[in-house]
């Protein structure tokens, strides 16, 4: 949207800059410039204008807003990324847009969401404000076996965006939820379209939610215990979330781009911080519930985790849930 493009300009000039360079820029007439800053101004910017100098953004609500986001961007990027304030889920706005056939790389961000979704059946608690909800389509070619590790990819891809972003170095718990200071900070949740004949893959949804700024109180009572925020877990007070969003983008666009040859570099930055490995755990079978003791000896090649249970069997666990004792 013009106005998102034009409050990315401001965020990122150093100065006044002029209506006649934003509209060169951007491709647009003066006229639509100017209507561009009064909505701007309507939202609680405050922008300065000055004879001969030009515009000035003096300050700006703290939102996750396309502008602010944008201007972390290249421009191109910038048109498959869609900003919203409040959605039930992005991840079924995404499903619901396949029909359109939307380009691989297409994302949608949004400030809250109403059913957020998370795995097996459950709900991810995703308030206003504080977090991000992101969901991006990708494309990759390959079967359902083919394809499997790529949520774990995403966990290290979400590790280096925070610690590009906050210089805050997560932990990982298999398979994919990055951990601080022993609580969940993130969750992810991959949803697959396959080609039924042929059984491709056709198009992957990733659904990623990052606890940023949430405070105790932002967290339903249950979730007080085993979920924190970046910056409640790192006492570094409010954080930037559109820099984070942005910079989840770039890595994400980096790992499809780098998928599957680039396994090498997913699976060392795995390793080095997964925090479920020469761990006493709890592997607990989706299906029928039933918990078994074990100790994790590996991560596979393929990110399933190597256990050996307590009568001494060796078995590599590719789905279902691993609680490590001690850690919630
Ligand atoms: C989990 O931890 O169980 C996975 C949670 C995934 C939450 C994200 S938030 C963005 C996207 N939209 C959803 O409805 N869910 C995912």
């Amino acid at each position: 949207m013009t106005k998102d493009d034009v409050f990315a300009i401001l965020l990122n000039s150093k100065g006044y800059i002029s209506g006649e360079a934003i509209s060169k820029e951007l491709g647009l007439s003066r006229a639509a410039v100017n209507s561009a800053v009064k909505a701007l101004r309507a939202e609680g910017l405050v922008i300065s204008s000055v004879t001969n100098k030009g515009y000035l953004l003096e300050s700006y609500p703290r939102r996750l807003t396309a502008g602010e986001i944008y201007s972390h961007l290249d421009h191109e990027r910038t048109r498959s990324v869609i900003c919203l304030e409040t959605v039930d889920s992005t991840n079924n706005r995404l499903k619901e847009m396949l029909k359109d056939d939307p380009v691989p790389g297409t994302t949608i961000i949004a400030n809250e969401q109403t059913g957020g979704r998370g795995r097996m059946g459950r709900s991810f608690s995703s308030p206003a404000g504080c977090g991000i909800y992101l969901s991006m389509l990708i494309r990759p070619k390959g079967q359902i076996s083919d394809v499997s590790g790529i949520t774990a990819w995403t966990a290290v891809a979400v590790h280096n965006a925070i610690l590009s972003a906050y210089g805050i170095d997560t932990d990982i718990k298999w398979v994919n939820d990055l951990y601080l200071n022993g609580k969940k900070i993130t969750g992810i949740l991959t949803e697959l379209s396959v080609e039924g004949e042929i059984g491709m893959v056709s198009s992957i949804i990733i659904g990623i939610g990052i606890n940023v700024n949430h405070k105790p109180e932002d967290f339903p009572e249950e979730l007080r215990d085993i979920a924190t925020s970046i910056s409640y877990g790192s006492s570094s007070g409010e954080l930037d979330r559109s820099l984070l969003a942005a910079e989840v983008i770039k890595e994400l666009d980096k790992m499809a781009a780098l998928w599957p040859d680039g396994k090498k570099e997913y699976l060392d930055t795995y390793r080095r911080k997964c925090i479920t490995l020469d761990k006493d755990v709890d592997v607990i079978n989706y299906a029928t519930g039933y918990k078994r003791s074990a100790h994790t000896i590996d991560i596979n090649p393929d990110f399933s985790l190597k256990v050996r249970y307590e009568d001494g069997t060796i078995d590599d666990v590719r789905s279902g849930e691993v609680r490590v004792r001690g850690i919630s």
